[in-house]
């Protein structure tokens, strides 16, 4: 996963300083979400948000949304619910916001960035448990890539997907 950036590419939790009303990603819910809720979220405590910063400090290339998630184990595939506890909640990683800005797309930048997000949710499992990382696909598009990047269905809910920390791990291990 490690993909050659157009830009020197820096990371930052998002802070005041980023233009949020210049970044567009295509997909409006993405870019309201970072523009008028991201900031409460991570006041909050709902999520932790971070920026790619593209040419400059102010500049957004993309951004990630992270929150803690508990799922049944009935809700999973039978083969992955395989040993765990059906009769307490499973805590997992929720990567509740992921986008690109339209201008860096089909650059590497998204590869580059779940890369990153990749190794920082398995560093933070080393920490805290956390069974899987879970997305939410926002359309049929989105789901077709995390399909395309080895997420697997939910059984339940077809737009939630997920990827066993294992798996993960396995992954960055043979990188
Ligand atoms: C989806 C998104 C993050 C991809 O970012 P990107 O920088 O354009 O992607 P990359 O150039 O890094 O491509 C990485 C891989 O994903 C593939 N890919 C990109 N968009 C895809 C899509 N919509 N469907 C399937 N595969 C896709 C690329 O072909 C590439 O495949 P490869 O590694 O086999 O060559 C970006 O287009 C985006 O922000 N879209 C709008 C928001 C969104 O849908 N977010 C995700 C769902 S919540």
């Amino acid at each position: 996963m490690s993909v050659a950036l157009p830009f020197d590419p820096k990371k930052s939790p998002l802070k005041k300083r980023h233009k949020r009303a210049d970044f567009s990603c295509g997909k409006k819910s993405l870019d309201v979400y970072l523009q008028r809720h991201a900031g409460q979220d991570m006041k909050r405590g709902l999520a932790a948000v971070f920026i790619l910063e593209g040419e400059s400090e102010v500049d957004i290339a993309g951004f990630y949304a992270l929150s803690s998630q508990s799922i049944e184990a009935g809700d999973l595939t039978e083969l992955s619910v395989k040993g765990l506890p059906v009769e307490r909640p499973i805590p997992c990683t929720l990567l509740g916001q992921f986008a690109v800005h339209e201008k860096w797309k089909g650059q590497g930048v998204g590869a580059w960035l779940l890369g990153h997000v990749l190794h920082e949710v398995t560093a933070h499992a080393e920490k805290v448990g956390s069974f899987a990382l879970i997305v939410d696909a926002v359309d049929e598009e989105a789901r077709t890539y995390w399909l395309h990047c080895g997420f697997i269905p939910f059984p339940s809910t077809q737009n939630r997907l997920f990827l066993p920390m294992k798996t993960i791990k396995k992954w960055l291990d043979t990188e």
